[in-house]
């Protein structure tokens, strides 16, 4: 049942601190700070050379996060949607690591892209919060999210599963490869295991329902940031179109300038999430879009004058790694979606025209 919510949305958003804990449960050893991934046998992923990310949907911009984590890290990593992978085939070999990151292990796109890529010789791992599923069949590999069942169409703990469990397989894949553990990789994995309790933080003090008030009736909503804020806001916005039917769009902020601004009005509020990496430049883009009168909302853990003079709202969120900042303003932009949905009476676990899975391409 929904023990208590009016939808399950908004349980499945609330049980985040502790699908997360069953995510990171025993697979970080906090003595050595390393991932300890028993799934994989001791340098598993040394002789990985890239990797290719495949997913469609809300599992794609989990797929864009990691993309952007692993390339940071010296790997060369793309993210692909599945639809389009199949078609483009971009050249595998057998030090190609494909993820295939999908929730229900069912989506069609996602199993047509993993079949390709392993008969054209790649390594293919499934990324999924379901045993069993087709995907774990058709891939070599499988990592199990551990997310517990999602019964709200709109995917919101699973993607904060996705991300975390993507963190440590790339956490592995990095030491992997590179035969060392990190300083960077200890910090990490010492915030990662904050992770639940900051998203505890944020449920237990967002001011979300004000902001999607305060805006209610606005002509568009728009979610722009860079690296994997970038992923975070094309994920706010999708959660916001599928449940709210409010035009609702993400950018990458470098992109604004070069033709979304035109859209930008008083009428536009403009979700800037930050992440921790590249803020001034961030800063400067929402600059751009308060000049043109556009409401600004910031998503952050800054607390400092320059913010509070640019953001009309802020929703914030506790200060953490930079890679994983992403997730805790993933969950206020849940949260926004859930209560602008929730004030237009829509029926929000079951969206017109969606499935939870989609199997057909
Ligand atoms: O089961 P999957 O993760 O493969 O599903 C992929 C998409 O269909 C899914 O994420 C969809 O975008 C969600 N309804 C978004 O909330």
């Amino acid at each position: 049942g929904k023990s208590g919510y009016a939808h399950f949305m908004h349980k499945e958003i609330h049980e985040q601190p502790e699908s997360l804990r069953r995510t990171i449960q025993g697979r970080v050893n906090s003595l050595t700070g390393t991932v300890a991934l028993d799934e994989f046998p001791t340098d598993a992923f040394a002789d990985v050379e890239q990797v290719h990310l495949v997913a469609m949907g809300t599992s794609h911009h989990a797929a864009m996060y990691a993309a952007t984590l692993l390339a940071a890290r010296g790997i060369p990593a793309y993210a692909f949607m599945a639809g389009e992978y199949s078609l483009a085939r971009p050249p595998v070999t057998d030090r190609t690591l494909v993820v295939a990151v999908s929730q229900s292990g069912e989506t069609a796109d996602t199993l047509d892209a993993v079949r390709r890529a392993r008969s054209a010789g790649a390594r293919t791992l499934a990324l999924t919060n379901v045993v069993a599923s087709s995907l774990t069949r058709e891939c070599d590999d499988t990592l199990l999210i551990r997310a517990g069942p999602e019964i709200g169409v709109a995917a919101t703990k699973t993607f904060t599963s996705q991300v975390t469990a993507l963190v440590l397989l790339c956490e592995r894949i990095v030491a992997d490869a590179t035969g060392a553990s990190s300083r960077e990789s200890r910090d990490l994995l010492e915030s990662l295991s904050r992770l639940p309790g900051d998203v505890q933080a944020v449920l237990d003090t967002s001011t979300a329902e004000a902001v999607a008030r305060a805006y209610a009736g606005s002509d568009a909503y728009f979610f722009i940031g860079r690296g994997i804020a970038h992923s975070v806001a094309l994920e706010g916005a999708l959660k916001f179109k599928e449940i709210s039917y409010e035009h609702a769009e993400g950018f990458a902020a470098s992109e604004l300038k070069h033709g979304p601004l035109a859209l930008v009005t008083e009428q536009t509020p403009v979700f800037v999430v930050f992440s921790g990496r590249h803020d001034e430049m961030t800063l400067n883009n929402a600059k751009e879009v308060q000049a043109r009168g556009a409401p600004v909302v910031a998503v952050t853990s800054r607390t400092d004058g320059e913010i509070a003079e640019l953001a009309d709202h802020v929703l914030s969120i506790p200060e953490t790694h930079p890679d994983l900042a992403g997730v805790a303003a993933n969950v206020q932009l849940q949260l926004v979606a859930y209560h602008a949905a929730n004030l237009l009476g829509r029926p929000i676990d079951k969206p017109r025209n969606l499935a939870k899975c989609v199997t057909v391409e």
